[in-house]
């Protein structure tokens, strides 16, 4: 049974988004699948955000833009609110995306044939924008370690950690950048302090600068803080780009708005000169988007949490009972995103697969894994489209008529 949620925002009613300019919906335009593939949520921003966009829109002139004071302001007092951390204004720099982020980045600080070490799976441009721009990457993979779960958040047992054995095998005289993602997409992990900061002397020893890919950090699921790099205190400050938007958890990614935040000005002048002339300004409407989410979308964004806890809770309650082959090995502490490990159902190509069964996955090997052993499933989206999602998982299990490897 889905089980109800009161409460002053809907996530419930559908948003018919075939027909219009959505990726997620365009893919399976002619077909009877529901997209639980790229990151973005099934839901209407926040209705304090729509407003204020309409009477942008309103003012009727879009010209170049630029950040006005109260919109810095509103992100400063966010960070500051939320994790205690004091930024200058002089440290933001404005970007049209993070994957711009990545792979500016890349391009600033390390030159072609030098590498850039991070840890799979993950989201597919991690690897992707230090190749596009000529240079080096080096994986390590997560290691999946047993740990003791809280029985309330899941049934699995499993810990995805970072292997400083491996990393310390893997790094070399030519890593000059260690790429973060925390939030992890797409294993759902948050970080603690320890770790980071086990990571901050990684880095510092071997002389790397420490991007952080935050871009999933208004969206915990359960209690643990998340901890900024940025705030981590010592030597790392200085040889930290952390990389944020509120694209995620307002569900505004459309408008390309998003912050590298560098508090060292050598470190961030080497940035912005990766981005001159190549890297598009951000829009007027993006800005206000922006302005109005970190300022006015607080209740919504913990409504919307409320609302995830829920879809997380019944996915894994679904999965343990009526998905046998599909696990989701270590709890989903962030985002939206579920990591599903189908090794043992032995499908050949398992996007295709569920794509059969109407439910369209993204498919692990582009975030690392083994062909054919793991799926990403977004979970953004009314109870009852996930609901529907699932159960046609369930038939797309039990139909042994698909090609096995
Ligand atoms: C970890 C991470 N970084 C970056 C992005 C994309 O950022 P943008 O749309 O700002 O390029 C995503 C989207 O899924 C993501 O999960």
């Amino acid at each position: 049974m889905i089980p109800p949620y009161r409460m002053t925002y809907d996530f419930d009613t559908p948003v018919d988004r075939r027909g219009t300019d959505s990726q997620k919906w365009q893919k399976y335009a002619d077909r009877d699948i529901l997209p639980l593939w790229v990151a973005d949520m099934d839901f209407r921003a926040p209705p304090e955000v729509i407003a204020a966009l309409h009477a942008r829109v309103e003012h009727g002139v879009f010209g170049y833009a630029r950040p006005t004071d109260s919109t810095i302001e509103a992100v400063l007092a966010a960070m500051q609110i939320r994790y205690g951390w004091a930024i200058a204004p002089s440290w933001l720099v404005w970007l049209p995306g993070l994957v711009v982020g990545l792979n500016v980045t890349a391009r600033a600080f390390a030159r072609p044939g030098e590498a850039v070490l991070c840890n799979t799976p993950v989201y597919p441009p991690f690897m992707s924008a230090p190749s596009q721009q000529d240079r080096a990457v080096i994986t390590v993979p997560l290691a999946l370690r047993s740990a003791p779960v809280p029985a309330s958040t899941s049934t699995a047992t499993g810990r995805w950690e970072i292997d400083w054995e491996a990393m310390e095998r893997a790094v070399t005289p030519q890593t000059r950048l260690f790429f973060l993602c925390n939030p992890h997409n797409p294993v759902a992990r948050v970080f603690g302090r320890d770790e980071l900061a086990r990571l901050a002397e990684f880095c510092l020893r071997h002389d790397l600068i420490l991007c952080s890919d935050e871009i999933h950090c208004d969206l915990i699921l359960d209690r643990q803080p998340h901890v900024p790099t940025g705030t981590l205190g010592g030597d790392i400050a200085r040889r930290t780009v952390t990389l944020m938007a509120p694209s995620k958890s307002y569900n505004v990614p459309g408008f390309g708005t998003s912050l590298a935040i560098i508090p060292d000005a050598s470190l961030r002048a080497q940035f912005v000169q990766a981005t001159t002339g190549i890297v598009a300004e951000v829009n007027c409407l993006g800005y206000t988007a922006c302005e109005a989410a970190y300022r006015q979308g607080e209740p919504w964004r913990q409504a919307l949490l409320a609302y995830l806890r829920g879809n997380r809770d019944f996915l894994l309650d679904y999965a343990a009972r009526e998905l046998p082959g599909v696990r989701v090995e270590a709890p989903i502490e962030a985002t939206y995103l579920a990591w599903l490990n189908v090794k043992t159902l032995g499908l050949k190509d398992p996007v295709a697969h569920f794509e059969r069964h109407g439910v369209g996955l993204s498919d692990g090997r582009y975030f690392g894994a083994e062909p054919g052993s793991y799926l990403r499933l977004n979970f953004g989206c009314p109870r009852a489209m996930l609901a529907d999602a699932l159960a046609r998982m369930k038939h797309a299990v039990a139909d042994d008529r698909a090609p096995r490897s």
